[in-house]
Formats: C-alpha cells, sequence, structure tokens
C-alpha cells in the first residue's frame, strides 16, 4: 500500500482525473505490458527526475526561510533519481527480455530484489509526501515551486503506476506459477510465454 502521506485529495494530476479508463493489462501479452510500462512510466521517470532535482534545490534556496519550504528534498529526490538509473536499468536490461521470453523459477531471486526495491521507492515517496505536505501547492508559489509540484505528482503517479503494475500483474505470474497455476487468463503475467 502507498504510504498514507501520498492520498490525493490535495494532489492529483490531471491525467489522473480526465484520462481515460485504464487497460486491464491482465489480459496483454508480456510483451504489450513490458512496452507500456517502459514507455509510459519509466520514460516519463527519467524525463522528470533530472529537472526535478534541479527545481528542488531552487526552491530550498530562494525559499529557505518560509516555514513550508520544502528542506531536504533536493537531497531525497537526488537519492531517489540514483536509485532508480540502476533499478530502472536492471528491469529493462536484465528483467524484462528474460520475461519476454518465458517465466522461469531462477527469475525468482531477481524478482524478489525488484520487489524489495519497490517498496524503498515507496519509502521514498512517503517521504517526499511529508517534506511537501502532501505535494501541496502554496497558493503564494513562485513558477519554480509550482513547476516542481506538478511534475512531482507526474513523478508520484508514473513511479506508483509502474511499481503496481510490475508487483501486481507482471511479476505476479511467478508467484502463482510456482504455486500451481496462474489466475491471468491472458499473458500479461509472462506465464504465456511457459505454455505449451
Ligand atoms: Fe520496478
Amino acid at each position: 500500500m502507498i504510504a498514507p502521506l501520498l492520498n490525493r485529495r490535495s494532489g492529483p494530476s490531471p491525467d489522473r482525473k480526465s484520462g481515460p479508463a485504464e487497460r486491464d493489462w491482465r489480459q496483454a501479452s508480456a510483451q504489450e505490458l513490458v512496452e507500456h510500462i517502459r514507455h509510459e512510466h519509466h520514460d516519463r521517470i527519467r524525463e522528470r527526475l533530472p529537472e526535478l532535482v534541479r527545481l528542488a534545490q531552487r526552491v530550498e534556496l530562494v525559499h529557505a526561510a518560509r516555514p513550508d519550504c520544502p528542506r531536504g528534498l533536493c537531497a531525497e529526490l537526488a537519492g531517489l533519481h540514483a536509485a532508480l538509473h540502476t533499478h530502472l536499468k536492471r528491469e529493462e536490461r536484465v528483467l524484462f527480455p528474460q520475461l519476454q521470453m518465458g517465466l522461469s523459477p531462477e527469475l525468482a531471486p531477481l524478482i524478489a530484489q525488484m520487489r524489495s526495491e519497490h517498496e524503498t521507492q515507496r519509502d521514498a515517496l512517503g517521504r517526499i509526501g511529508h517534506l511537501t505536505r502532501d505535494l501541496a501547492l502554496p497558493e503564494d508559489a513562485c513558477s519554480s515551486w509550482e513547476a516542481l509540484v506538478l511534475d512531482l505528482r507526474t513523478l508520484r503517479d508514473a513511479l506508483e503506476q509502474s511499481i503496481r503494475l510490475e508487483d501486481e500483474v507482471l511479476y505476479q505470474g511467478l508467484t502463482a506459477a510456482r504455486t500451481g497455476g496462474c489466475s491471468a487468463s491472458g499473458g500479461g503475467c509472462a506465464c504465456a510465454g511457459t505454455a505449451g
């Protein structure tokens, strides 16, 4: 479960409010799901993080005297950036290609590691939510602060979505297969690659 500090009352992203109903990815092939995660979520995370670090640094510097200044946010984002750089690369270059070829029990340790890193990423999102008062936008926010909060909402949504799709759909098939069968009727969990 996402940390309570990240509830959406004060900061839903526009695409979360008005976007089309999400596809049921349990019905998709592993290849389709991997492509979706890479292009819709991982790429968005990679695009946003460097600029977010710069924006946080600027806001912390300019607004240091304000009580609602998100002190420590730049360091938190820099740490998340470094961790995600390694995590996303390992998924895209090692794990995803193997999953697309078929599910294998040998992948279990790597999947367990990815799941553990997801928990660390959720913890980081929780701390970021705390530092920013749940990604609240001050009424008198300058343009940098506004861009920071809006981009943080996009980052949070992309990271939460990728973690959910990986943990609950793409990686879920391994657990199901090892315990006697997969409940997914499609190939999204990667079980399709081992059938027949
Ligand atoms: Fe991941």
